[in-house]
């Protein structure tokens, strides 16, 4: 089935949509992106979009700092992401992934004096991370000096960690900030659980604000009763807490087994973990009626 994409403001095959080589955003990185996931409810015939809104909201904040202009409001960039994962027809799990860009073929080092665009495609796509990973500590630093979008150009030092991670034979790498306290994952939010409360690094530890992450902290605390504290964590936290589990759009929420060759708790998934994997899965796929706000139906009934 073939994929679509949204780009020059029509739906075309997604093989069709090209992008110059003089292209200004392939050049100097400034560019933002988001990731959205199609949740596929086999019962229902539905396909759910998760949280879409608040997807593009990150979008346009990103926008605004990189002084990218689109003519689209919220509501123009949800009502296209339907039309178009509707045209692909997928009946699976998949991934959209919305780019607003400096489309200007045109060199030069600025943000201004570039004409905008925006593209946003979609392609099935299941599980990202194994179902517990073993992670490590990276060498590379968080360069995430503007934690609140996805900027293209940062994502290089993501990279450089993930590709580290895992030719030492690592499934992820946890990144940490430019003080040595703990940051993320390379496409993932952390939690610790410790004494039955959850941990994560706090907003100005130079993370991204995951939408997981805050789904996570809401069902911990609405269903489960659990707080989460948010601070500064300690390199050597990650070695002695009861449980861990990495939070993401495209990771969900992934168990981590094993930190720098240490086992986390037992080396199996935790009951926390669990609980929350359990609740999560239920909301994303539309099968929590609390929650059918954060979840947009993609097909007609
Ligand atoms: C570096 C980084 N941190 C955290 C996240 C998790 O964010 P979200 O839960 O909004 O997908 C991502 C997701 O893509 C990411 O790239």
């Amino acid at each position: 089935m073939p994929s679509y994409v949204y780009f020059r403001q029509e739906i075309v095959p997604l093989s069709e949509a090209k992008i110059g080589v003089m292209t200004n955003s392939f050049h100097y990185g400034n560019a933002c992106f988001e990731g959205v996931r199609g949740n596929w409810n086999s019962q229902q015939g539905q396909l759910h979009l998760f949280r879409l809104k608040e997807h593009y909201e990150r979008m346009l904040r990103g926008c605004r700092l990189l002084k990218i202009d689109l003519p689209y409001t919220i509501d123009d960039l949800c009502r296209i992401t339907v039309e178009m994962v509707e045209k692909c027809g997928f009946q699976e799990d998949l991934y959209v992934r919305p780019v607003a860009y400096k489309s200007s073929e045109a060199l030069g080092v600025r943000l201004h004096d570039l004409e905008d665009d925006f593209f946003v495609f979609a392609f099935p796509w299941g599980p990202y991370l194994p179902d517990k990973v073993r992670c490590c500590v990276t060498s590379w630093r968080c360069a995430r000096e503007v934690p609140r979008a996805k900027i293209n150009g940062l994502y290089v030092n993501n990279a450089l960690a993930k590709s580290e991670a895992i030719e030492n034979g690592f499934d992820e790498g946890i990144m940490l900030t430019s003080d040595g306290y703990v940051a993320e994952g390379t496409g993932e939010n952390l939690f610790l659980v410790k004494d039955g409360r959850l941990v994560t690094p706090a907003v100005y530890c130079s993370i991204l604000l995951g939408i997981t992450r805050d789904t996570v902290m809401r069902l911990a605390k609405e269903e489960l009763g659990i707080e989460t504290e948010e601070r500064i964590i300690e390199r050597s936290e990650l070695y002695t807490a009861d449980e861990c589990f990495l939070t993401g759009t495209a990771a969900n929420i992934t168990p981590v087994s094993e930190i720098d060759r240490r086992k986390t708790g037992d080396g199996e998934i935790g009951e926390v973990t669990r609980k929350l994997q359990q609740l999560y899965f239920d909301v994303i796929r539309g099968n929590d009626a609390k929650y059918i706000d954060w979840c947009m139906p993609v097909y007609k009934k």
